[in-house]
């Protein structure tokens, strides 16, 4: 693709929906909504290097990982590039999966390698919780994942998403995905969006607490100076019900994507 025609599909999906995450596109990096905060430890490529990476608890060949609510794709390529063998996405809103089609897409052209192993849902997990975030709600026309078709994975990551969801839908979605994942990485805020699902420290914990056992968590770095204050922490959870894989590389023949 020509850099013009780059510059211009940028644009035209951001009037879709603003860029929440940064990515690089032919040379040229995305507009994100907030530039203070897009490069710092909370956002995009911070996010996961502080928050997710350090929590992954196997090295990644032979792996399946499930990103549900993954916006633009960064995590998925970021996941790919380390080396999970799959990489699934799911997406609700629909100018989001349209940026996000287009970020695999040009990748998927540049290294086949990499990312033929990365697919893409439009999709979502039970209703939007209305209201669930201040400055936007998810528009979406895509239909809601059916619970029985949820794909196998060894980790699945909820980043910034489950408070997004309704509450009656998240609760559902934490006990139905212990069935099919092994591990999960939440990441979240202390704060409350109260119409939707789990949000602070204490309610991600009391969500997960009857399927899942808590192995790991991290805390908020240190506020790097362009934050604005954002108290972020991520927990590795392990299902108790999937068995633990930890030595065997079954996981791929188990996926069923
Ligand atoms: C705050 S963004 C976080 C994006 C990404 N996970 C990250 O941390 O950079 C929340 C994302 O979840 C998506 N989302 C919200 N509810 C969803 C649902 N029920 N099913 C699938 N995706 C959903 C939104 O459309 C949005 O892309």
């Amino acid at each position: 693709m020509k850099k013009q025609d780059v510059d211009n599909a940028v644009e035209s999906l951001g009037e879709l929906r603003y860029w929440y995450q940064r990515i690089e596109v032919a040379g040229e990096v995305t507009p994100v909504f907030n530039k203070g905060m897009a490069e710092t430890a909370f956002y995009n490529r911070g996010k996961w290097d502080h928050f997710i990476r350090p929590l992954i608890p196997f090295s990644p060949e032979g792996r399946v990982f499930v990103e549900c609510g993954c916006n633009a794709g960064l995590f998925l390529l970021l996941a790919a590039e380390m080396g999970f063998s799959r990489v699934l996405g799911l997406e609700g809103d629909d100018g989001w999966y349209q940026q996000a089609r287009f970020v695999l897409d040009h990748y998927q052209h540049q290294e086949p390698e990499v990312y033929k192993r990365i697919r893409l849902t439009h999709s979502r997990i039970g209703k939007s919780g209305e209201g669930a975030s201040k400055s936007c709600t998810i528009e979406s026309s895509c239909p809601e994942k059916e619970w029985s078709s949820l794909p196998s994975a060894d980790l699945t990551l909820l980043a910034n998403v489950l408070y997004w969801i309704d509450r009656e839908s998240a609760a559902r979605y934490i006990a139905e995905l212990a069935h099919t994942s092994e591990y999960c990485i939440v990441v979240s805020v202390n704060g409350s969006y109260p119409l939707g699902g789990p949000c602070s420290k204490e309610e991600v914990c009391h969500a997960f607490k009857n399927d899942w056992q808590e192995v790991q968590g991290i805390s908020p770095p240190p506020l790097d100076t362009r934050e604005r204050g954002r108290d972020m922490f991520s927990i590795l959870f392990h299902s108790r019900y999937v068995p633990s894989h930890l030595d065997e590389k079954v996981s791929v023949q188990r996926g069923t994507f």
